[in-house]
């Protein structure tokens, strides 16, 4: 609920605390924020963004196939690696491109006093995260611009196969707060992302992420998580329908693909899940 977590937003017009009132968030300054009657709040700073995020198809899809359970590997790496690197029980979390607010909940399960924001541009998403653990406050927001959370406040920012911004990720931590990272690796899926017309992951993500934390964020820890997964058409068509392809090929033009496969189809799932700690540095002098 965005109650849980409202001491740690911050308004995008001022940056002053926000309070919530009823169905109201508001500022100190009088900037006013209607909660949706879905239970998030807009927070988009100067009110838009160039980015939609993930269509509804893309994440009803993503919901139905992460509760089938094929990447509870991947989800419980995550909570493990955020339970092991939080000193303070009371963690303070915040998902960046949260999606189905999933990983965020597999967290806060692990972790029973600590709160979580779940943050996306997708209105369709931010619907979803709000109603995915009473623990969780929802918020649409655009990762690339200043994030609408209050400077110092997080032990941890969550990135799942989702945008992150390292600059911003470092204002909003604590001292010695953590940043988890999960990526695919160039394996991940490749038996799909392979077949004509799917698009395929960026295999240099991992060199790029290093380059973008270093000197705001020393890496911590490292866990490999990979394993093979026959997949029946139906979790198929849903995978296929929640990940980059689904911008570029109709829902029957991907129908048509995965009925010449063999059902089921055998793919590898290759994730690395990353924690970096947040050191002095860049950055420090500018948070307000
Ligand atoms: C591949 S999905 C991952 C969702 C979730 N973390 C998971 O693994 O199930 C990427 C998510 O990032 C969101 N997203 C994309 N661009 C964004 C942006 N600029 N700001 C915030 N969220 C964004 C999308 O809407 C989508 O929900
Ligand atoms: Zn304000």
């Amino acid at each position: 609920m965005l109650a849980d977590v409202i001491d740690l937003l911050a308004c995008p017009h001022c940056g002053s605390g926000l309070d919530l009132d009823e169905n109201v968030v508001m500022c100190d300054r009088g900037h006013s924020f209607d909660v949706a009657r879905q239970g998030y709040v807009s927070l988009l700073a100067g009110g838009s963004t160039p980015f939609t995020g993930d269509t509804a198809e893309m994440i009803a899809a993503r919901a139905d196939f992460l509760d089938a359970g094929y990447y509870d590997p991947i989800r419980r790496a995550v909570a493990e690696a955020c339970a092991d690197t939080a000193a303070d029980p009371a963690a303070r979390i915040l998902e960046v491109g949260a999606g189905t607010g999933r990983y965020l909940a597999a967290v806060l399960d692990a972790l029973p006093s600590a709160r979580g924001i779940g943050l996306d541009v997708s209105k369709p998403a931010v619907r979803r995260i709000a109603r995915s653990h009473p623990r969780t406050g929802a918020i649409l927001a655009d990762a690339w611009q200043r994030l609408p959370v209050r400077s110092a406040s997080l032990t941890h920012v969550l990135s799942v196969f989702a945008p992150r911004n390292a600059a911003e990720s470092h204002r909003v931590l604590a001292p010695g707060g953590v940043l988890l990272v999960a990526t695919p690796t160039p394996e991940h899926l490749r038996e799909l992302v392979s077949l004509p017309g799917m698009v395929s992951v960026d295999d240099r993500k991992t060199e790029r992420l290093s380059s973008a934390l270093s000197g705001r964020f020393e890496r911590a820890d490292r866990t490999d998580v990979r394993f093979t997964a026959a997949l029946p058409r139906d979790a198929l068509g849903l995978v296929a329908g929640m990940g980059p392809s689904a911008h570029h090929m109709t829902s029957e033009q991907r129908a048509q693909l995965l009925a010449t496969l063999p059902d089921p189809f055998e793919v590898t799932v290759s994730v690395t899940v990353t924690s970096w700690t947040r050191v002095a540095g860049t950055g420090e002098l500018s948070a307000p």
